[in-house]
């Protein structure tokens, strides 16, 4: 997964965008307003015990979309991809604060049909060839059968329960605009899930900003924003009142599966710190430049205390 050449060459880059983790200080100070590009499960590893006070991520769905050089999203069978996601939410338990929230995006997919990337075009023939071929489980009659919801979400959620999490709330985000999926035998597909996870019983939650925001309800209705090359970005609209309502200022806000930076711009905007892990270096520099413009417009709007001196300071608004 990870390409040692690579990681040499561009060590360092703009000091936001960083490739290789071994020149960084281990008690994670490091890692604050950076984005690391490398496989996440390894880098998670690398921070210190409830050093985030916020998580917020969209894991690659399983069987939909070919980012790069991930493997997570692409298993043969959907259930490897639920344990192989739980070893991420695993790591993740140990690195968050015992007062933060984990909000998980999370899509599902139907078994062999659309948005199942690998059966599409010239992979679509159901040979018993072709399955070995695109390492793709066959349909056994049972869970596995053409058509099937797959339930991934609510499969991983459970597994999350089981770690020890506490499920606060199933949010559903409702699109007006989501992208079309259309079959004659089903209703269309609108919403996905966000789990509010916590570690444990006592954690920071700001209801009455939630109700400001209008976020204190369970169903979310906000488009979607595709960010450039990142097809599959959540839009900023919808993760900011998740950052304010759940942390505080100067907050440590991190996000595993970073793609295009969202959560590092809704972050910023609300006064927060982020961490960043994205595995596709073509992502690393999308969510550069937009961090890099971000911290340009707000540094041309708001009048500011203090601005970026360096890439572990805050910025504060009066
Ligand atoms: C659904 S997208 C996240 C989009 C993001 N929320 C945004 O708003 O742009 C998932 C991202 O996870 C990245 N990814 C997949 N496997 C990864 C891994 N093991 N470690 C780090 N990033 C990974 C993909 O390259 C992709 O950009």
């Amino acid at each position: 997964m990870y390409k040692k050449k690579k990681r040499k060459k561009l060590l360092f880059k703009n000091n936001i965008v960083i490739y290789d983790t071994k020149n960084l200080n281990k008690n994670g100070i490091d890692f604050v307003n950076k984005i690391i590009c490398g496989d996440s499960l390894k880098l998670i590893k690398e921070l210190p015990d409830n050093f985030v006070n916020l998580i917020i991520t969209s894991p690659p769905y399983f069987g939909c979309r070919i980012y790069g050089n991930e493997t997570l999203g692409r298993e043969e069978h959907p259930l490897e991809y639920v344990t192989n996601l739980l070893k991420y939410s695993n790591e993740l338990k140990r690195v968050l604060n015992k007062e933060g929230s984990f909000y998980l995006n999370i899509g599902d997919v139907y078994f062999g049909t659309k948005g199942f990337v690998r059966n599409k075009g010239k992979y679509a023939r159901k040979t018993d060839k072709h399955y070995k071929e695109h390492k793709i489980a066959k349909p056994n009659g049972k869970y596995l059968q053409y058509k099937q919801l797959l339930m991934l979400p609510e499969r991983v959620a459970m597994g999350m329960q089981e770690q020890g999490w506490i499920l606060r709330n199933k949010i559903i985000w409702e699109k007006p605009n989501p992208v079309p999926s259309y079959s004659p035998d089903r209703r269309y597909p609108v919403y996905e899930h966000i789990f509010h996870f916590v570690k444990s019983r006592k954690y920071y939650f700001d209801l009455n900003m939630a109700k400001q925001l209008n976020y204190h309800r369970d169903i979310i209705r906000c488009g979607i924003e595709p960010f450039g090359e990142h097809q599959a970005s959540y839009p900023e609209s919808l993760i900011k009142p998740l950052v304010l309502t759940t942390s505080k200022e100067n907050d440590i806000v991190l996000d595993p599966f970073m793609g295009s930076g969202t959560t590092a711009i809704a972050s910023i905007v609300s006064n927060r710190n982020y961490i960043g892990f994205e595995i596709n270096e073509k992502f690393c520099n999308l969510a550069e430049e937009r961090i890099l413009n971000s911290k340009k417009t707000i540094e041309n709007q708001l009048p500011l205390k203090e601005t970026y001196q360096s890439d572990i300071h805050f910025i504060t608004t009066r």
